[in-house]
């Protein structure tokens, strides 16, 4: 970029590789801490990363990549967040390789020139003084299937399944033990010790290359029934060799994967690992992952250099049976919140998802404190701690302005994208 003449509050958002002016302090930073400001809008650390505010866009697959590669229609999805105040974008679940995506049109990291597309997304991150994430995962036997708009009725083909034809791999396919997610998902093989050792592999080169695109911290994909959730499960990882049977031999995959990461990533970047906290199966009265699993697995964490428990469930089965109200997910955050303080272990932080859609439980689910002034919540969540971060995926997509909404309601003044600021509500204006 050649030298600009432009005035001081113009100047070029450093690092930038187009012009764009600098967003200092980020859009979305508290302006008036004189008096008490909702924890929401405190800055929060991990590492040598300092979030402005509580907010993360929890990473969301939109089934639009070329093979692997994200577009411009990522970066304007992405972009919107950032631009309006979120602290930190996660890009959604990308496969280490390419038979770890859920359906085809799904983002990957299994090759260099996959780098490229992600860092122009990063780098429009950063030129607006937010943080950028990816999530790195492998869809085990979830994969080789349609996007959702293509399931169901609307489906050409057999069942859930992507065909060679749509561009799918149902003959490669691999999990922990050969079970189908359900009958209308694809056979999956059981992986050998060789695929699980490559896969290891193949989550490190991934977290070099994320490296690379300059993302500012990574999130590893335990949830949601995908690879690493069905290894942790008792009820798809039937194996009866070091990866199955026990708890230490059902996480060690994970914990593999976990230190492999942390193995190549700078010692200042950040480590989110999300996992399933239950699979909902406890009504069966088989064995099968639950939060007390969690707690332990938790528990474990801080050791291996992962720095915030993302807290989501389900997914693994099928069958699962959950009980659904706005704080069905929030509250098991909690209580691994309360469970790792409990022994001490107060260093991890604890991220909660699920439901999150208005200012007031946004609040409540963070705040450290009931200080004076501050909004009250009703009912009894609001009175505890649940997370010290708030992830939110649908919510975010009706409203890519709801950090900037929730400060308004919570009558917290902040800053907002210079370019847009003769849009801001009225002081009192309420929404
Ligand atoms: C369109 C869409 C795509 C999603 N893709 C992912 C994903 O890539 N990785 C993931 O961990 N969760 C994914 N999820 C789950 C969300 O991250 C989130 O955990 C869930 O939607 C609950 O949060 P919400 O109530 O705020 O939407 C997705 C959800 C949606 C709606």
């Amino acid at each position: 970029m050649s030298a600009k003449k432009v005035a001081p509050g113009s100047a070029p958002a450093p690092g930038a590789p187009f012009y764009t002016p600098v967003q200092e302090p980020p859009v979305g930073t508290a302006l008036d801490t004189s008096g008490p400001v909702p924890t929401l809008f405190t800055p929060l650390k991990l590492r040598s990363l300092t979030l402005q505010n509580r907010f993360a866009v929890s990473p969301m697959c939109m089934y639009s990549a070329d093979d692997g590669h994200l577009t411009d229609f990522h970066l304007i999805h992405l972009g919107a967040f950032a631009l309006r105040g979120v602290a930190l974008t996660i890009v959604e679940a990308t496969s280490v390789t390419p038979n770890g995506r859920i359906s085809p049109e799904d983002s990957g990291l299994w090759t260099d020139s996959q780098i490229a597309p992600l860092k122009r997304i990063v780098d429009f991150i950063h030129s607006q003084g937010q943080k950028a994430g990816i999530q790195l995962g492998h869809a085990g036997r979830k994969a080789s299937t349609l996007s959702p708009w293509n399931r169901g009725s609307r489906s050409p083909y057999k069942d859930e399944i992507a065909p060679v034809e749509a561009g799918g791999w149902p003959d490669n396919v691999w999990a922990p033990s050969a079970i189908p997610f359900s009958p209308k998902y694809p056979h999956p093989k059981e992986m050998t010790v060789e695929q699980i050792d490559g896969l290891v592999e193949s989550f490190q080169q991934a977290a070099e290359r994320a490296v690379k695109a300059g993302f500012d911290t990574i999130e590893i994909h335990g949830a949601h029934g995908y690879l690493l959730t069905e290894f942790l499960s008792p009820q798809s990882n039937k194996r009866t060799d070091r990866y199955g049977g026990s708890f230490e031999n059902r996480t060690r995959l994970l914990i593999d994967v976990i230190k492999a990461v942390r193995g190549v990533i700078p010692e200042s970047m950040p480590l989110l690992l999300r996992v399933s906290s239950t699979e909902w199966m406890e009504y069966t009265g088989e064995p099968s992952w639950d939060v007390p699993e969690t707690i332990r697995l938790a528990k474990l964490l801080p050791d291996l250099g992962v720095d915030l428990l993302d807290v989501s469930s389900g997914g693994n089965s099928s069958a699962q049976k959950i009980t659904v109200s706005p704080y069905y997910q929030v509250d098991i955050a909690g209580q691994v919140r309360d469970a790792l303080r409990a022994e001490g272990e107060g260093g991890m932080l604890i991220g909660a998802v699920g439901m999150i859609t208005s200012a007031e439980m946004a609040r409540a689910i963070v705040q450290d404190n009931e200080e004076e002034g501050m909004v009250e919540v009703e009912g009894e969540h609001g009175q505890k701690t649940k997370a010290d971060l708030v992830l939110l995926a649908r919510q975010f997509l009706r409203e890519p302005e709801f950090v900037l909404r929730t400060a308004q309601k919570l009558g917290v003044s902040v800053s907002w994208p210079k370019q847009y600021g003769r849009a801001g509500w009225p002081k009192d204006e309420e929404l």
